[in-house]
């Protein structure tokens, strides 16, 4: 093998996702600092070895903010984006430093494990409630009628957000995350993303006026040295808190029952033994990562890793789901074992944007899965293997549909 034979890889396209891993074993073992060049003509280098990604994400040389780049360097062109859109992207996990330690500091309690155990019980309601609707049927898809419905309804009730206005919320969000960075992705959104950004501001407005017990809020009433947060850091903040949430966790629970049931054996130690769901889905967390590659970075300066100097201004891409597969850190990477000890996978990140939801994907992973598994004890893959499809795209990794068949 040599890098020829990955010359003209799209890391974005349908293809790469179907089953990246061989790629990234080549990189790990040849180049572990690669730089390839995205669909929108931007170069981005790889970092793919699990102790290189570590030292990416704890180096604060390495900014979320193009603005952070030293003075002198040339950053990569942003994507374009109308003006209205802006405070979408202007969320904590583009700040650096400051910024970002004030935004976050907001939000860590609203997600930190005992809050989040309080909405056990409503997510094993909303997770029963959905398959109780599924058991009788022959087949069904697992994302459209399972994975999805999990994440959106829980984050939407912990906002707030009306059940009335939940159908038309779901297409905005889906919409917005589909948004592509060329010029036409970007066009084709517009009318979504400005509905979006405009009900946002609404409902920030009515939760100013007439607050609530929910997290918006919160959000509006907090203060942070005095100082609360303003609209646009509030788009900002929902903003993120639902697309955050929202297809990592799909991806999960997708991924997580595809694995499953490309290891029957697998599947019937976790179907036999529920108290295993811990480990299982930490495993099923790392062997097919939801998220494959971190979100963009910048090299502030010319930056060394693994002997390769990344040049100052640089788009950086750690990639969790090639460090999750690194053998020097887990022993037998490629094989599923959901009993794993230790596990320290990445797919959370680590450093300081690692993943404020993670106690509350935890959960909706475990209940959503060991739910299943006691609900609907034996189920088959209701298309080939080979059928299936997986989402384009540079961040997740994440099925476009996972048909099943009830047995
Ligand atoms: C299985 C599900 C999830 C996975 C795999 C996941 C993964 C990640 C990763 C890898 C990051 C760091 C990205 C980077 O450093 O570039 C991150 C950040 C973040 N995640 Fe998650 N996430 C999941 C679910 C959630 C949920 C349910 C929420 C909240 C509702 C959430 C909220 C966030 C937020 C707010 C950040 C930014 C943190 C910061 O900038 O400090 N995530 N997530």
């Amino acid at each position: 093998m040599s890098i020829a034979d990955f010359q003209n890889v799209n890391i974005a396209a349908r293809e790469h996702k179907s089953n990246p891993y061989p790629f990234y074993a080549y990189l790990r073992a040849e180049h572990p600092v690669y730089p390839v060049i995205l669909p929108d003509k931007r170069t981005i280098w790889l970092v793919t070895r699990y102790d290189d990604v570590v030292a990416v994400l704890k180096d604060n040389r390495f900014v979320k903010d193009p603005a952070n780049v030293q003075p002198g360097f040339k950053t990569v062109t942003q994507p374009w984006l109308p003006r209205f859109a802006l405070p979408l992207t202007r969320h904590m996990l583009n700040k650096d430093k400051s910024d970002h330690t004030r935004l976050r500091g907001l939000v860590n309690k609203a997600f930190s494990p005992q809050m989040v155990e309080k909405m056990r019980d409503r997510i094993q309601f909303v997770t029963s409630a959905l398959l109780a609707m599924l058991v009788d049927k022959k087949q069904f898809d697992l994302i459209t009628d399972y994975a999805l419905p999990i994440p959106t309804t829980v984050i939407s009730e912990m906002m707030g957000v009306p059940e009335a206005d939940r159908h038309k919320f779901n297409r905005w969000t889906n919409a917005v995350m589909q948004v592509t960075t060329t010029r036409w992705g970007m066009l084709r959104a517009i009318p979504n993303v400005w509905a979006f950004v405009r009900y946002i501001r609404k409902f920030i407005r009515m939760r100013r006026i007439q607050p609530q017990d929910d997290l918006v809020s919160e959000l509006v009433k907090a203060e942070v040295g005095g100082e609360q947060l303003n609209d646009d850091e509030l788009v900002g903040m929902v903003f993120l808190l639902l697309v955050a949430g929202h297809e990592t966790t799909v991806n999960l629970i997708g991924n997580g029952i595809l694995s499953l049931l490309q290891h029957p054996s697998q599947m019937n130690l976790l179907r036999d033994d529920p108290m295993l769901i811990k480990p299982a889905v930490e495993e099923l967390l790392r062997f097919e990562s939801p998220v494959e590659m971190g979100t963009e970075r910048y090299a502030s300066e010319d930056i060394s890793i693994a002997g390769v100097t990344i040049p100052g201004g640089s788009l950086v891409g750690v990639v969790l789901a090639s460090a999750n597969r690194d053998g020097n850190q887990f022993s037998s990477a490629d094989t599923l074992d959901i009993q794993r000890e230790p596990n320290k996978h990445l797919a959370f990140g680590v450093g300081t944007h690692y993943c404020t939801g993670a106690p509350l994907a935890r959960m909706e992973g475990q209940i959503a899965i060991n739910t299943l598994l006691r609900t609907i004890p034996h189920f088959r893959l209701g298309i080939p293997q080979e059928s299936l499809r997986w989402r384009p795209g540079l961040v997740t990794r994440g099925l476009a549909a996972l048909p099943i068949t009830i047995t």
